[in-house]
């Protein structure tokens, strides 16, 4: 198996070298890098004997049907996207090593479909909204999603045009619900199974998360001659308020509240800055906390904004609910995890995936890798060659588990 492990991790590497900007890895949805995934990963696909296809917003697809399949059909994958300057694993890896849990199947005779996807967006990096590709897979994908533009004022429906696919054939990209389930390879991006010395773990739930931006409009003014009782500066109020923000975050255990962005006009030395674009995301196991947390923060900004004399407003961006895993395929996992002489770690996961879109039409359950250093969406995010090794014989151990079932 080390052998499959070490292959799974340069392909990783070698998808890694596809990407937007020399130097580091960014790769969005349906940029020019993704043609280059595409190719690479449909012709791992075909050398497995898969029938291959790329569905109408950007997911590659492959599936391995043997003749005893029958109609019952697995399904595995991750995305392809990533952040910018991400790391070499994110997704990615849930692909390479979903490739390789299917030719351990093939060797097994299981009388079982498997159907891979690569998805296309699930970060959500050009168009602000995550999910692109699990929406469609889903049967989620809102025809206003179309019409939203990246930071060329290039709408989701040119894009796809662009790419050479038809945006009016989204609605064949849904999954087949009748299919088993969805089970997602991730590495955790986190330090808890490194602070536990576990190579995996059984995904218990996902967090619920919401995203929004926030615009603090105040009034641009002359750096030198406006005096600070008189000013409306736009920079200061959205300072203070995200301040608050790390303090209300700090105050609850397994909340967390993060402005990742923000731009300022005209974001120049000698001028008040008089306007302050935000992100927000706040992220908790129980969707109440959550919610009320986001409604806290608002009302912080809201208060901010009036005491300085500044206009505020705010658009959501997503709204997702903490989502459990399958009871029966997490069991499945975790059995399997035991099988492979591991110890049997089931934990929350605090990153968003594909997989929480794709419970909403069919079971789901996740298999997390080992972080080290607990780092990701990052450079110098890594795995571990044992961990990839323990995933795959997880691997077999869940696949003779779910063949026993269908039998
Ligand atoms: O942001 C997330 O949770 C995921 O890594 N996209
Ligand atoms: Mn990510
Ligand atoms: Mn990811």
């Amino acid at each position: 198996m080390r052998d499959r492990a070490q292959r799974a991790i340069a392909e990783c590497r070698t998808i890694a070298t596809m990407s937007e900007e020399p130097g580091r890895i960014t790769r969005r949805f349906l940029t020019p890098p993704m043609h280059d995934v595409h190719a690479h990963l449909r012709a791992r696909m075909e050398a497995l004997g898969m029938t291959v296809r790329l569905d109408a917003v950007g997911n590659l697809r492959g599936v391995w049907k043997p003749a005893n399949a029958g109609t019952k059909r697995l399904i595995l994958g991750s995305h392809i996207d990533t952040v910018p300057g991400a790391g070499a694993f994110d997704g990615v890896l849930g692909v390479t090593l979903a490739l390789e849990w299917v030719e351990l199947a093939q060797q097994m005779d299981l009388p079982l479909a498997i159907e891979v996807i690569a998805f296309c967006d699930e970060e959500g990096v050009r168009y602000g909204v995550p999910f692109l590709g699990s929406r469609a897979v889903a049967g989620s994908f809102e025809p206003a999603l179309l019409s939203m533009t990246d930071a060329e004022g290039i709408t989701v429906e040119d894009a796809i045009r662009a790419f050479g696919l038809d945006p009016g054939q989204i609605g064949e990209a849904v999954v087949d619900p009748g299919a088993i389930g969805f089970v997602e390879i991730h590495i955790e991006q986190g330090p808890v199974l490194e602070a536990g010395s576990c190579s995996v773990a059984a995904v218990t739930d996902i967090v619920g998360q919401t995203r929004l931006n926030l615009v603090f409009a105040g009034h641009a003014n002359h750096a030198g001659t406006t005096p600070m009782r008189l000013r409306h500066d736009a920079l200061a109020a959205a300072a203070e308020w995200i301040t608050a923000v790390e303090a209300v975050a700090q105050s609850a255990d397994g909340l967390v509240a993060t402005v990742g962005k923000i731009s300022i006009e005209p974001n120049v030395g000698n001028v008040i800055p008089g306007v302050a674009r935000v992100s927000l995301e706040v992220r908790n196991a129980k969707d109440a906390a959550r919610k009320s947390t986001v409604n806290e923060l608002i009302a912080k900004a809201t208060a901010i904004a009036g005491r300085r004399g500044i206009a505020l407003e705010h658009k959501d961006q997503l709204e997702h609910p903490a989502v459990p895993m399958d009871a029966r395929l997490t069991d499945y996992l975790a059995d399997a995890i035991q099988a492979a002489g591991l110890p049997v770690k089931r934990m929350m996961s605090g990153a968003g995936h594909d997989a929480m879109v794709m419970a909403e039409k069919i079971p789901v359950a996740m298999l997390f890798l080992r972080s080290p250093g607990g780092v990701s969406h990052h450079a110098s995010e890594s795995v571990l060659e044992e961990d990839v090794e323990a995933s795959l014989r997880v691997g077999r151990e869940f696949l003779v588990r779910l063949g026993n079932e269908v039998r």
